[in-house]
C-alpha cells in the first residue's frame, strides 16, 4: 500500500510522538535513545533544521534528531546525527532515507561543515555519508571504525569528532 509521507521540522508538541518512534524501533525499547533524545532537549543542544519528522495521516511515523557537535581541533561547525528510527511497519518504503538525506540537505543550508553519525554503512552510504577517516575525521572511539561516518561534502580534515555530552561518549581531544 503507497503511503504518502510529508517531512517537516519536529516541533515541542511533537515530542512524544519521537520517543514513541524510537521505543517502537529500537531494540530494549530504545531506552538508550530515548535517554539521549530527552538530554539533547533537556540541554537546548539539537539543531533545528537537522530535526525533522516524517508524518503520515497526521502522526509521527519517523524522525532524526541532530544535535551540537564539535571538532578538536576547530574545523568549522560540526553536528551529530541521529538517533533515526521509523516505525517498524513503515521500514524499508524509502522514509529513513529520505529524513536523513533532508536532514543532511537542511544542515549544509545551515553552513554545517561535518555531520558525523554512527550507524550502517550499509544505509548511510548511499544517503550521502562516507567512512569518517575518509575525510581524516576521528572517531569519539576507535573502535567504531567505518560505522562512524561523515557527509561526504565534509572537507578534509585532521580532527577528532565529540559528541554533545547527552551521548556519554566523552572523546579524548587531540
Ligand atoms: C534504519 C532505519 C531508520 C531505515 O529506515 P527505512 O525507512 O526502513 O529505510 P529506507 O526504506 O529509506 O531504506 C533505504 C535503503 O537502506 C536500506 N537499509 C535500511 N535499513 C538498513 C540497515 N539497517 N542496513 C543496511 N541497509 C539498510 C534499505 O534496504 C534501502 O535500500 P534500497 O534503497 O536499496 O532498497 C529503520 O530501519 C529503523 O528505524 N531501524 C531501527 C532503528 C535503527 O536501527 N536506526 C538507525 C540507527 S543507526
Amino acid at each position: 500500500m503507497e503511503v504518502e509521507v510529508a517531512l517537516r521540522r519536529v516541533q515541542i508538541g511533537d515530542h512524544a510522538e519521537v520517543l514513541a518512534v524510537f521505543a517502537a524501533a529500537f531494540p530494549q525499547s530504545g531506552v538508550e535513545e530515548l535517554a539521549i533524545t530527552e538530554a539533547l532537549w533537556a540541554d537546548s543542544a539539537t539543531v533545528a533544521a537537522g530535526c525533522l519528522v516524517a508524518m503520515v495521516e497526521g502522526a509521527v511515523v519517523g524522525a532524526v534528531i541532530a544535535s551540537t557537535a564539535a571538532l578538536h581541533p576547530g574545523g568549522g561547525r560540526a553536528v551529530g546525527l541521529g538517533p533515526v528510527a521509523v516505525l517498524p511497519r513503515l521500514q524499508g518504503r524509502g522514509i529513513g532515507g529520505a529524513l536523513v538525506r533532508a536532514s543532511l540537505e537542511a544542515l549544509s543550508g545551515e553552513g554545517v561543515v561535518v555531520v558525523g553519525l554512527l550507524g550502517d554503512p550499509g544505509f548511510y552510504g548511499p544517503q550521502g555519508f562516507v567512512a569518517a577517516s575518509d575525510r581524516g575525521v576521528k572517531a569519539p572511539v576507535e573502535t567504531w571504525g567505518a560505522h562512524f561516518m561523515v557527509n561526504a561534502t565534509a572537507p578534509h580534515l585532521e580532527a577528532t569528532f565529540v559528541y554533545h555530552h547527552a551521548f556519554g561518549v566523552d572523546a579524548e581531544a587531540t
